[in-house]
């Protein structure tokens, strides 16, 4: 069984379709890839692929076959739509990166975006170590805090988001060692989280709760309350 946790946030992503859901969008997406070495003889999963948005792009711009899964079955229903309408071959499959029982080095290279935060981080990255192939890259482009902040701030962005904890990009380092993975390189964001030049596209559900259309408006607020502190990080890393 596939536990799905409760977020506002998330609920609210998928209610409302957001495609390019994480810090730089689409456009920090397209400047990953412009470096990494992906061909049609690449397999990559997208983690948490939400609507497909970065799946699509990766088989449609480099022929690269892509898997993308995601916990949401919202999410996988809209992924799905948008490979039929391009006609894109990605298989999309509805999981949990926490437990994800394909075999042992699938995949060349697995993108999560905006994903493993929401998630459990040591599960989530032992499952990818194990998926990723001896020479495999994983990509990260995770939330970060600049600082730690007193418990009731952290609690405030938790609670909303859904999430366990707020990692600093040591702590996030951290994390990867332990999982025996090696970190290359970061890629450390100077712009904002949503540059005008990639906002998110939006594919809405028929029915979407009224409490929803206020996370919007929280989120922003949240964005701009903790300006400076709430940040993320790309990581590039190897097995
Ligand atoms: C902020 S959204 C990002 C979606 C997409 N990567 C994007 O950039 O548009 C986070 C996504 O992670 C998914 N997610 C959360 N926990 C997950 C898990 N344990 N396994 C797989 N997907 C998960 C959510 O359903 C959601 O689609």
């Amino acid at each position: 069984m596939i536990l799905i946790r409760s977020s506002m946030y998330l609920d609210f992503l998928s209610k409302f379709g957001v495609g390019g859901a994480h810090p730089g969008g689409i456009h920090l997406t397209k400047e990953i890839f412009k470096t990494e070495e992906i061909n049609n003889t690449s397999y990559v999963l997208d983690v948490g692929c939400g609507t497909g948005q970065t799946a699509a792009y990766l088989a449609d711009r480099y022929g690269a076959k892509v898997m993308g899964m995601d916990i949401n079955p919202i999410m996988i229903e809209k992924a799905k739509k948008r490979m039929k309408k391009h006609r894109l071959p990605v298989e999309i499959i509805q999981g949990s990166i926490e437990n994800f029982p394909l075999p042992d080095e699938t995949f060349d290279v697995i993108i999560s975006e905006s994903v493993l935060a929401f998630a459990n981080k040591p599960r989530s990255l032992k499952e990818i170590f194990r998926l990723l192939k001896s020479d495999g890259r994983f990509i990260a482009n995770e939330l970060t805090v600049n600082k730690h902040l007193g418990a009731n701030n952290e609690e405030e962005i938790k609670r909303f988001y859904g999430l366990d904890d707020l990692l600093t990009e040591k702590e996030w380092l951290a994390l990867f060692k332990q999982t025996s993975f090696k970190t290359l390189h970061i890629y450390r964001p100077t712009h904002v989280f949503f540059p005008n030049y990639s906002m998110p596209e939006f594919h809405h559900s028929k029915y979407i709760e009224p409490q929803l259309h206020a996370v919007s408006n929280q989120h922003f607020y949240m964005m701009a309350k903790y300006h400076g502190i709430l940040d993320h990080r790309v990581f590039f890393c190897t097995k």
